[in-house]
């Protein structure tokens, strides 16, 4: 069982603000956290949930520079995307704070300074690389080369993403420049490093103090004490940051990964003003008895495990972490996802499109988490979850008991007390379900979880309620308790994984009053006899085909548009603006060619209130004799022009197919989606 703690402080990596969170980041670092919280919670357990957005280094003023605003202007819009997606798939930060906030400035600003004036830093003057032409020093992702270790050619300064290797700018091969793509200069500078090589052997009692931790976060923390820890720079020659506040370092910013760490700090003490409840925020990062876990993506193992804790213990007065429960990547579609190649589903995106399924996600999610590997998300098996798991199983046993005791019992908790081991089983089942939480084996826990539907659905099986009832009716009404007492546990122990989808339940149960927690589960008098349920409700729709199909296609659709294949949208029209084009149904009644002009057609096009004649530049793609009788969409009040002598009046939209070639659109055509009409 759970190692007693007093408390708990809970992290999830700070997203960058450079673009909105897709799933691979909500399977990663958010939802895991999320589960373990709510669980921790309905323990009574108290526990800070921190996130916030990390809105400083090269990621951010790389977006502000594509996107020509300010890196003020990329952040706010970003952290405003990334809060309300969070908001929406039920992710119960207690804060998601910032670290453009002033608290944090002065919070990571006094973090430096104190570690500066105990002589922890080594002042450096090194020789870095330096574009001529943007008058800037290339720091981290400003820089990309080949890496040393893996030869993959598109490493950052700070990190090979292929290998997971930390890199310094200087370790690259044919290094260039990221903003303006020429080779740099090297040229001097002066830094502050911190001396890692100073907490190796601490670093190394620490890890090895874990031996619990997932193999993958060991592997890498090993490898790395095993290379021989090395001083890392904690300043940058860049203007967009906190600033260094010693004297000297005019021009000068943290790096970004020294300050974002800081941020879980940051936020928890801007939550203690914000709530009474978190009001003495020291106890949640100075006291022993509190249990520190950042959940974390692969990708931020070292920065966690090896250089925040030595951030940790250069300045003194914290704890470290107790579990870094970080997970591998998640595919999508047998590709990896990749945000400039568009090759993601975006959760501001999904909770669009799928309202009220978020714990459909959060499902699917867990089921595939990439806990130990690599995973993949693919739509016909989130498509496959639904239907098969979460409507047949547990939606059809839940519709069913509902249904059934509305039918016999007049929606009336039958008056019995159940059949005698549903306690013991279920009580099993929910310490099978806390033991894999505690250990972070959400898929598990969440299978575990399933298995009491299924325990209910054998239940119906093989008492057939329903065919019992003229002789029997206390036995129906036996079964349907003990199946009523399944969903009221169900609704308690899913609460971690399915918010949405519990306080469905207790509302169908008519329970909202009470509030249930973890102990509770396991009893079988949950729902009383004789207590009038709510109607019942469908729980999970099933997703037909053409909505996954819609998916799919719009997947590879958005993927052209990174890759050029079609153009980006253009900006947006008010309705005003639409309104003045006035677009007709019209049918092409004759089809010439134009004299001398090759690419060119004549038509006439019927309206039904005239015949209007229409120049076309399509004799490229269709002969006159198949445009005959094709109905067709036409921009009618487009001013009129004369082309080779003809007066052209109003222009007739086509779209255009994977090779350019321009096509009436309709349901059997091959138009690449996203295509321009014209
Ligand atoms: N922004 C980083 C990323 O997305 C994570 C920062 S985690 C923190 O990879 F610890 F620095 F906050
Ligand atoms: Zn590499």
């Amino acid at each position: 069982m759970m190692k007693e703690f007093k408390r708990f402080t809970v992290t999830s990596a700070l997203p960058y603000t450079n673009g909105p969170v897709h799933i691979g980041h909500i399977a990663g670092a958010y939802l895991p956290a999320d589960i373990y919280v709510r669980y921790l919670r309905s323990n009574g357990k108290d526990v800070a949930f921190i996130c916030g957005s990390d809105e400083h280094g090269v990621p951010i003023t790389i977006k502000a520079q594509t996107e020509q605003v300010s890196p003020q202007e990329v952040v706010d819009k970003y952290h405003k995307i990334i809060g309300d997606s969070f908001k929406d798939l039920g992710i119960s930060f207690d804060i998601f704070s910032r670290t453009t906030n002033k608290i944090h400035h002065e919070t990571a600003s006094a973090f430096f300074k104190t570690l500066y004036d105990s002589n922890v830093f080594e002042e450096r003057e090194t020789e870095q690389y330096y574009d001529e032409q943007a008058g800037k020093y290339l720091a981290d992702r400003y820089i990309v080369g080949t890496c040393p270790k893996c030869a993959n050619d598109k490493a950052y300064g700070d990190q090979c993403e292929k290998c997971g290797s930390t890199l310094d700018p200087t370790d690259l091969i044919n290094p260039v420049s990221a903003i303006t793509g020429t080779k740099p200069i090297l040229r001097k500078t002066k830094n502050w490093y911190l001396p890692l090589d100073k907490w190796q052997e601490k670093l190394e009692h620490y890890i090895e103090s874990h031996p619990e931790w997932k193999s993958n976060v060991l592997g890498q923390c090993r490898s790395w004490l095993k290379d021989g820890l090395q001083g890392r720079a904690m300043t940058r020659d860049m203007e967009w940051g906190v600033k260094v506040p010693v004297v000297g370092a005019e021009g000068k910013v943290l790096y970004v990964w020294f300050d974002a760490p800081i941020g879980y700090i940051s936020a928890t003490k801007e939550l203690s003003l914000q709530n009474e409840k978190f009001k003495d925020w020291e106890k949640y990062w100075k006291d022993e008895e509190t249990k520190l876990v950042h959940f974390i993506g692969k990708d931020n193992i070292v920065f966690h495990c090896i250089i925040f804790p030595a951030m940790l213990m250069a300045h003194g007065d914290y704890i470290l972490a107790d579990a870094v429960p970080a997970n591998e990547f998640l595919n999508l579609e047998g590709d990896k996802i990749s945000t400039s190649r568009n090759w993601a589903i975006w959760a501001n995106e999904y909770v669009v499109n799928f309202p009220d399924k978020q714990d459909v996600l959060r499902y699917v999610l867990t089921s595939i988490a990439p806990e130990t590997k690599d995973s993949e998300f693919t739509w016909k098996d989130f498509q496959a979850r639904n239907n098969n798991e979460l409507a047949s199983i547990l939606g059809n046993f839940v519709n069913r008991v509902m249904v059934l005791t509305h039918k016999f019992f007049d929606g009336k908790v039958p008056d019995s007390t159940g059949c005698s081991d549903l306690e013991e089983t279920i009580t099993q089942q929910k310490n099978t379900i806390s033991t894999s939480i505690e250990s972070f084996r959400f898929r598990e826990a969440q299978a575990e979880l399933m298995n009491i539907a299924r325990v209910g659905n054998k239940l119906l099986t093989e008492k057939e309620p329903w065919k019992t009832f003229k002789e029997n009716p206390k036995e129906t009404g036996t079964v349907l308790y003990d199946c009523l007492q399944i969903i009221a546990n169900f609704a308690i122990l899913c609460e971690p994984f399915m918010p949405f989808t519990s306080k469905k339940l207790i509302k169908q149960l008519n329970l909202e009053s009470i509030s249930w927690s973890w102990v509770d589960a396991g009893r079988q008098d949950l729902v009383p006899a004789n207590h009038v349920l709510n109607a019942s409700e469908i729980l999970f729709e099933r997703i037909e085909d053409k909505i996954i199909d819609y998916e799919i296609e719009k997947l590879h659709a958005s993927k052209n548009i990174a890759l050029n294949n079609v153009p980006p949208p253009k900006e947006e029209i008010s309705y005003e603006s639409f309104e003045k084009m006035d677009i007709r149904t019209g049918v092409i009644l004759e089809a010439k060619k134009v004299e001398k002009a090759d690419k060119l057609l004549e038509l006439k096009v019927d309206l039904g209130f005239e015949i209007r004649t229409v120049v076309s530049g399509i004799a490229a793609y269709f002969k006159p004799e198949e445009l005959l009788n094709k109905k067709v969409s036409v921009l009618v009040n487009l001013a009129p022009r004369k082309i080779r002598g003809i007066e052209s009046k109003g222009m007739i939209l086509l779209a255009e197919n994977k090779d350019g070639r321009l096509i009436f659109v309709n349901n059997e055509d091959e138009s690449s989606l996203g295509s321009i009409i014209k």
